[in-house]
C-alpha cells in the first residue's frame, strides 16, 4: 500500500460562487490519511464567496477570476491550472458553466456536485421542481462533467426524501447535509484501487 502524504497525493483545486460548505467538507476530508487527494487551489468567480475565507483558515492558495470576459477568464484559469499542476477539479457550488474548450484543454477529472437526483433536474432551482413535481424523493449526485450540462458519468447518488412540510429551504437543508459526505466518498470511490 501505499503512504498518501501532502506531496503524493492528487493535487486538486474546488471551484467556489457561495458559502462553500461543501469545500469545507472536502478540505476536512482531504487531511485524513485515506484521502488520495490534497486540496491546493480554491478558485472562485466571486469575490464576495463566503467560501473563500477557508482560504485563510486553512492556507489554501486562493484565485478570484471577475468572468466578465468569459474566456479570458478560463484562459487564465487553465495557466492556474497547470502552473499549480492540478490534477482534479471538484466543482462546488460554481455558478458558471465551463466551456467545451476549458473541458478539452483540463487534462484531468472534472467532478461535479449536483442537488438533485440526476437524470432528473438538471439546472437551476432543483428543489423548488422536485417539490412542485410532487417527488417523494429528492437527493444529490456526484458526476463526471462533460461538455453537456449535468449529464457526465453519474459516479453516486443519495437519495433524500422529500416530506410533506418540507419547503425548498429545508430540503435544501437536508440535501446539503448528504452532499457533504457523498462527495468524499465519491472521491474514494473513483481513486482507491
Ligand atoms: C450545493 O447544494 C451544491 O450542490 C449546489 O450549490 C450548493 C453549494 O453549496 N451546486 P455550498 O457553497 O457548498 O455551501
Amino acid at each position: 500500500m501505499v503512504l498518501l502524504t501532502g506531496f503524493n497525493k492528487i493535487k486538486t483545486a474546488v471551484f467556489i460562487s457561495g458559502k462553500g460548505s461543501n469545500l469545507k467538507a472536502l478540505i476536512k476530508f482531504s487531511k485524513l490519511k485515506k484521502s488520495p487527494i490534497n486540496i491546493n487551489l480554491i478558485i472562485s468567480n466571486n469575490p464576495k464567496s463566503k467560501g473563500l475565507k477557508f482560504a485563510k483558515i486553512f492556507k489554501i492558495k486562493k484565485k478570484v477570476f471577475n468572468y466578465n470576459h468569459k474566456n479570458l477568464s478560463e484562459k487564465k484559469i487553465l495557466f492556474e491550472l497547470k502552473k499549480n499542476k492540478i490534477k482534479l477539479i471538484c466543482l462546488a457550488g460554481f455558478m458558471k458553466i465551463l466551456s467545451k474548450y476549458f473541458i478539452k484543454n483540463f487534462k484531468g477529472i472534472i467532478l461535479n456536485i449536483h442537488p438533485s437526483l440526476l437524470p432528473k433536474f438538471k439546472g437551476l432551482n432543483t428543489h423548488e421542481r422536485a417539490i412542485k413535481n410532487k417527488e417523494k424523493y429528492s437527493g444529490c449526485t456526484v458526476h463526471i462533467v462533460n461538455s453537456k450540462l449535468d449529464s457526465g458519468k453519474i459516479i453516486l447518488q443519495k437519495k433524500v426524501k422529500i416530506q410533506k412540510y418540507d419547503t425548498p429551504k429545508t430540503l435544501a437543508d437536508k440535501i446539503l447535509i448528504q452532499e457533504h459526505k457523498l462527495y468524499p466518498k465519491a472521491i474514494m470511490e473513483i481513486f482507491s484501487l
